[in-house]
């Protein structure tokens, strides 16, 4: 009886803090239209086919959220992410919380590393490499599954990681811990880490 009581009380209590109007972040699925706009691009479940848009599916729902915020910000200068400007514009805070929480329970797409390059490419991604490359699996976790505002990385299209490291170098990515991280890097290096970590 007490149990039942605290069951009802929790259904209560938990009502109370949930915004209204706030879209539950269960509601969203493949058949929304929200999800549908983004899936247009990111592909059916965000496992996209095009090599320059990202996987979404099994990303981390706090870094979606980083990212989305940071594309509707007009003073940052991210002129790579035009697409998306206007895309995150369009939604509002709990769109985006729904729609983050929506692609990060879609199963991830695995690495399907091979080659010698990939084997390089695994040595910098747990050791790191002179001088100053740290070692990626420190916050990405070991697999490249990435955790909370730490992206996963595993199993990403290889001509989007490249992409983003190149920008992260020159800074054309700016503003983050990776840009500190890439400042050595060589092109070759990049090759070989996106060998071992994509799949397209
Ligand atoms: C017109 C195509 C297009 C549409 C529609 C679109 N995106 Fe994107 N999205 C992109 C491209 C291209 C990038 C890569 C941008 C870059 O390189 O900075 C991207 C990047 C992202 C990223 C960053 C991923 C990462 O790994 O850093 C997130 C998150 C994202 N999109 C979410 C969404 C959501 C949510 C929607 C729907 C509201 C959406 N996108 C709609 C094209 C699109
Ligand atoms: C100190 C922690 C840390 C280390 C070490 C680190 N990263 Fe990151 N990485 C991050 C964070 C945090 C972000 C998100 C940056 C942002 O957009 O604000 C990120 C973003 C990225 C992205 C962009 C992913 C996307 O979806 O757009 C790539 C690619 C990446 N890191 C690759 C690497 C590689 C390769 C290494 C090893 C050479 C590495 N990182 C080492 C913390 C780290």
């Amino acid at each position: 009886m007490t149990g039942r009581l605290f069951g009802i009380l929790a259904v209560l209590i938990g009502s109370v803090f949930v915004a209204p109007g706030a879209m539950a972040a269960d509601d969203l699925t493949a058949s929304s239209p929200l999800v549908k706009g983004c899936e247009g691009c990111h592909g059916a479940r965000g496992d996209s086919q095009k090599p320059e848009v990202p996987r979404l599916n099994g990303q981390k729902s706090d870094y979606i959220l980083i990212r989305l915020k940071e594309f509707r910000d007009p003073s940052r200068k991210q002129p790579h992410a035009s697409p998306m400007t206007r895309n995150a514009a369009a939604s509002s805070n709990s769109d985006s919380v729904a729609l983050a929480q929506y692609f990060s329970r879609q199963t991830p797409t695995p690495r399907s590393a091979s080659g010698i390059e990939s084997q390089a490419g695994a040595e910098i991604f747990l050791h790191g490499a002179d001088p100053a490359t740290p070692a990626c699996a420190i916050c990405h976790g070991p697999d490249g599954d990435g955790l909370g505002g730490t992206p996963r990385i595993a199993g990403q299209h290889r001509t989007y990681l490249m992409q983003q490291l190149a920008d992260f170098n020159f800074a054309g990515r700016p503003g983050t811990v990776m840009n500190r991280h890439t400042w050595d890097m060589t092109q070759q290096q990049m090759v070989e880490l996106a060998a071992y970590l994509s799949n397209n």
